[in-house]
């Protein structure tokens, strides 16, 4: 059997990773992997549940609450949806990751960076991405989608300095090993790829 690889796509809100998650999906499958699509916070019946919670403009979340409902979300989509594709040879492509966590709680909410990081640990059971991809947008494109905030969910309406920090959090993320940097400023395209190249030196592997 093949085998199963999980990729992460990550960066800020509205970088475009649905789009590149599903052209990347039709390549692999092109070549014969099958391929699952998966979000976080969501994924499975309960995930979504809690996504729901999490993104409803309604709730009143403190910073740790919010913290423990991402991960809480996240053990669940790990053990129920992405161990078992990984152990059948699938290749995932999930929207999002701890890096979320670490950008959004971390360095957006301030939280202590050890605790995210433990709590990553513990929700994803030590379970590493095969690649993580930051799709990183230039300032001048963040600043001019910032109108662009239509859906406006609970953490679309967080202020702009919040935004700020988890931009300027990515651009700091995607220089840890084990992460690459894709420049989201160009054609749709173009993104693909390289994130298509990316992915093609880890088939090889
Ligand atoms: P999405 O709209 O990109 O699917 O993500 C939902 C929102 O949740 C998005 O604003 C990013 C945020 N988020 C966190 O704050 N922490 C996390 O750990 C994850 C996975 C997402």
């Amino acid at each position: 059997m093949r085998k199963g690889l999980f990729i992460v796509l990550e960066g800020p809100d509205r970088s475009g990773k649905s789009t590149q998650a599903g052209l990347l999906k039709a390549w692999l499958e092109e070549r014969g992997r099958e391929v699952v699509v998966t979000r976080e916070p969501g994924g499975t019946r309960l995930s979504e549940q809690i996504r729901e919670i999490l993104l409803d403009p309604a709730s009143r979340i403190e910073p740790m609450t919010e913290l423990f409902l991402y991960e809480t979300s996240r053990i669940k989509h790990t053990l129920e949806k992405i161990l078992p594709a990984l152990k059948a040879g699938k290749v995932i492509i999930c929207d999002r990751y701890t890096l979320s966590t670490t950008a959004y709680q971390g360095y957006g909410r301030g939280l202590d960076l050890k605790t995210v990081e433990t709590l990553n640990r513990i929700a994803t059971l030590n379970l590493k991405p095969h690649l993580t991809l930051v799709l990183d947008i230039p300032d001048r494109i963040f600043a001019q989608r910032e109108h662009l905030r239509a859906g406006r969910d609970r953490m679309e309406r967080q202020s702009d300095l919040f935004r700020r920090r988890v931009n300027r959090a990515y651009k700091l993320l995607a220089r840890k090993p084990g992460v690459t940097r894709v420049d989201a400023g160009r054609p749709i395209e173009a993104i693909q790829a390289d994130i298509r190249a990316r992915v093609a030196k880890l088939l090889r592997k």
